[in-house]
């Protein structure tokens, strides 16, 4: 049985995703945050990160909501939801306020943050997310909490992530349709990064390379702040499609023998072995080789696209400890030891660490985002978001504009922009 109403210590991230859906619950009793259930459904009517089909999103939607409220047994109303695509970007930018010789409160860094949020924005894009990047009293800067402390002028870097305005309130209408509120909007990577990243290396500096279906997201650390983000619109289902096409198979069983036979490489295989391949209710024999061969020349041009990413955006002196890779398309066979070798940079397999609760989410990189939306809320709700102490996280100032640019109506759904 389903009991009504969604209790106010139950958090719910949602990360939907091009190929699936993960629904994470997390419950907070007495101030400490323990995962209560995860639940995988597929996703249809995405692609590339974005809503393609309305419909087949809302109706996804609406399946991994209730399979989750079945198995937690109360009712979902309010979600943590993800946000990719390539329409998400991110820039560095500055604000500051007067402090008039007192100490600084929390109040001040408020209005810091918000002049720092007043910057250009085309009508078209929304911001997403305000980051700290760090603070600056009276020109000494590398100031992670700056509440208490004396001075007449406070600064503050940013890292503001915007997205499309038409992307962002697509994916809320499909969630509003089915039946739940969006309590925030997160960009994917950044949840990712708060459930798989230890301390030492946000403060080293470290780069995720989240590997999606249809996305790959790319986000950089460096002092505990991200530093540099980015979308590539390339992601496991590529190699996927380069299976069926190379072996004229449908893509479902591309897919199958991916995940049960693939290898980023050649090398990583026998010369002899053979794999049964599925097609027309017939079995085929093929070289595992062949295969490889075919994945291998999609993980070559791949790990070069996120190599010249990293070329591009200071990568290399920013990543010093290296490279977490995480995502569904991270558990190829072989693609962390290809992807050492391509950037010359450690790289490691990562997934929800200290998780408490649920077993299958630990170190599992394909629920990385759902476990970090939790995170988020968590975060949100302790309202710890403006100290520097907890920005280790970092998600900057929650927003209203979800609230604000969506007014629902009985019966329908009007968008007002704000
Ligand atoms: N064991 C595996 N070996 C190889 N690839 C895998 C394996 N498991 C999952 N994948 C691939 O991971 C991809 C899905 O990853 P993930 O669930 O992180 O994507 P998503 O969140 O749905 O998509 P996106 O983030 O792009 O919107 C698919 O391409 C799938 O084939
Ligand atoms: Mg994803």
């Amino acid at each position: 049985m389903i009991r009504r109403g969604h209790p106010e210590n139950i958090i719910v991230g949602l990360d939907v995703g091009t190929t699936k859906i993960c629904t994470v619950v997390g419950e907070v009793v007495s101030g400490t945050l323990s995962f209560r259930s995860m639940h995988i459904s597929s996703s249809k009517g995405m692609r590339k990160g974005a809503v393609v089909n309305m419909e087949e999103t809302v109706q996804s939607v609406r399946n991994a909501l209730k399979e989750a409220e079945s198995s937690f047994g109360v009712e979902i109303n309010s979600v943590y939801v993800s946000i990719s695509g390539a329409h998400v970007k991110g820039s560095h930018n500055f604000g500051a306020a007067g402090i008039g010789g007192r100490d600084v409160t929390y109040a001040d860094v408020d209005r810091v943050l918000d002049s720092a949020k007043a910057v250009y924005v085309p009508l078209d894009r929304e911001v997403l997310h305000v980051v700290p990047a760090g603070y600056t009293i009276d020109g000494q800067n590398g100031i992670k909490d700056p509440v208490g402390m004396t001075g007449e002028r406070l600064e503050a870097k940013v890292y503001t992530v915007t997205g499309a305005v038409t992307s962002m309130q697509n994916l809320l209408k499909c969630c509003e349709k089915a039946g739940v509120e969006v309590a925030d909007m997160v960009f994917g990577p950044l949840a990712s990064a708060e459930a798989i990243l230890t301390d030492d290396e946000r403060e080293l500096g470290v780069a995720v390379v989240d590997i999606g279906g249809g996305t790959t997201d790319i986000i950089l650390y460096k002092d505990c702040w991200p530093s540099h983000a980015c979308v590539l619109a390339i992601g496991g289902n590529h190699f996927t499609n380069d299976i069926a096409v190379g072996l004229k198979i449908p893509v479902t069983e591309a897919e199958r023998i991916k995940k049960c036979f693939g290898a980023a490489a050649m090398h990583m295989v026998s010369d002899s072995e053979q794999i049964a391949i599925v097609h027309g209710g017939q079995d085929r024999m093929v070289l595992r080789r062949h295969l490889a061969g075919i994945i291998q020349a999609r993980t070559d041009e791949f790990l070069d696209l996120i190599r010249k990413e990293f070329l591009s955006c200071s990568g290399y002196d920013i990543a010093s400890t290296g490279v977490v890779l995480t995502g569904g398309g991270a558990l190829l066979e072989g693609l962390s030891s290809m992807a050492e070798a391509a950037w010359g940079l450690p790289v490691r397999l990562g997934g929800p660490m200290n998780i408490h609760g649920v077993q299958d989410m630990l170190n599992n990189p394909i629920c990385s985002a759902g476990a970090g939306l939790v995170l988020h809320g968590f975060e949100a709700s302790s309202e710890r978001m403006y100290s520097a102490d907890a920005v280790r996280g970092v998600f900057g100032k929650i927003k209203d504009w979800a609230k604000e640019i969506l007014k629902i109506k009985k019966g329908g759904i009007e968008y007002v922009r704000n």
